[in-house]
């Protein structure tokens, strides 16, 4: 059975860390409220020669030279972000230029905090079908510049940062298949006033800030994320039980929480890097499968889930055997 198995992780974070403290020099507010209501001590935020191309390009060649593979022989990169270099051409392209891999497939996903999982699930059915053999998928964000410095509500929850695998097609056979072994994504257009950036090319002509009503957010965030979790575990006929590690977006901590709580998944193995990274959107699940996966706690074998919600809203959740 062809299957895109996950041959390596990379990630790559922006030189300058700021704190909660540091924050609250700038805006009205402090380390005490943004620790308690989500779990942020520290983001990461781009300087201006740091960009999501090439966050990108460093996180994918980290990926490559985990995977032991050249750039040459990857003939596909999907590239997640909200924020990309230019409106146009895609980053994707702007990173295969970087690595000098050419004439393969290279576009841009555009699936916000959801991003990383809607590039996977793409990928994945690429593969499979045959129309790539190794990919690169990215999630790669440099929300800093979209953010409203002067609304506390939003800025000091997001930052910036990337993440990438290598996902090579592999013929599997036997028990324990290893790779993506499902993927649910789902979109609900009816709420996008909830969580949008007040500017576009086709509109205002401008770039425009990010808007979020996060109350709202984090109450469908908890329903849609448990729900499209239990998706695919009815689909490939396992239980939360047997989840090894639960890989989720970083958007919040009582947000994890509350999904790890829903699936009575114990929270040590809940993949956690909100604390240091904040909310880096579509880089977000990589970013944490990277960590996770350097640290030692993630093992080839072990069966993990992916899983994010965003602005859309959009959501999925993609189960793996490592
Ligand atoms: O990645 C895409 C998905 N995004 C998310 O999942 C985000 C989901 N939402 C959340 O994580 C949370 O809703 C937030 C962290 C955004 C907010 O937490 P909350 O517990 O829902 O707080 P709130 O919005 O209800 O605000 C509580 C209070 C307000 O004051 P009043 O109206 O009660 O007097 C805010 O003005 O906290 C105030 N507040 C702040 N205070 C200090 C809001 N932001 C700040 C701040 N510092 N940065």
């Amino acid at each position: 059975m062809l299957r895109s198995v996950i041959v390596g992780t990379g990630s790559a974070l922006p030189r300058r860390a700021v704190s909660n403290a540091e924050l609250a020099e700038q805006v009205d507010t402090s380390d005490e409220w943004i620790v308690e209501r989500t779990g942020i001590s520290n983001r990461h935020i781009a300087a201006d020669d740091e960009t999501t191309s090439s966050l990108a390009t460093d996180a994918a060649r980290n990926a490559l030279a985990a995977a032991g593979i050249e750039a040459a022989s990857i003939d596909l990169i999907v590239l997640a972000t909200a924020t990309p270099d230019q409106t146009f051409p895609a980053s994707a392209t702007l990173v295969q230029a970087n690595l000098g891999c050419r004439g393969g497939i290279a576009f841009d996903v555009a699936a916000v905090c959801s991003g990383f999982l809607y590039a996977l699930g793409v990928a994945d059915s690429m593969l499979r079908s045959g129309m790539a053999k190794r990919a690169l998928v990215i999630g790669s964000e440099t929300f800093s510049r979209i953010l409203d410095w002067e609304d506390r509500t939003t800025c000091v929850l997001f930052g910036d940062g990337a993440g990438a695998i290598v996902l090579e097609a592999q013929e599997q056979d036997g028990e324990n298949l290893r790779g993506v072994l499902a993927t649910r994504l789902h979109a609900d257009g009816a709420h996008n006033q909830l969580l949008y950036v007040d500017g576009g090319p086709s509109t205002t002509g401008t770039v425009g800030k990010l808007r979020m009503k996060g109350r709202e957010v984090f109450r469908h965030a908890v329903v849609n994320l448990a729900e499209v979790l239990e998706e695919v575990l009815v689909e490939t006929g396992h239980t939360s039980q047997d989840i090894d590690w639960l890989v989720p977006h970083q958007a919040n901590a009582r947000i994890l929480d509350a999904t790890a709580k829903k699936l009575n998944l114990p929270r040590e193995k809940v993949v956690m890097t909100v604390g240091q990274h904040a909310n880096t959107s579509a880089a977000s699940v990589p970013l944490a499968l990277d960590q996770a996966v350097r640290d030692g706690r993630i093992k080839q074998g072990d069966l993990v889930v992916l899983e994010a919600m965003g602005g859309g809203f959009t959501w999925g959740a993609s189960l793996v055997r490592m």
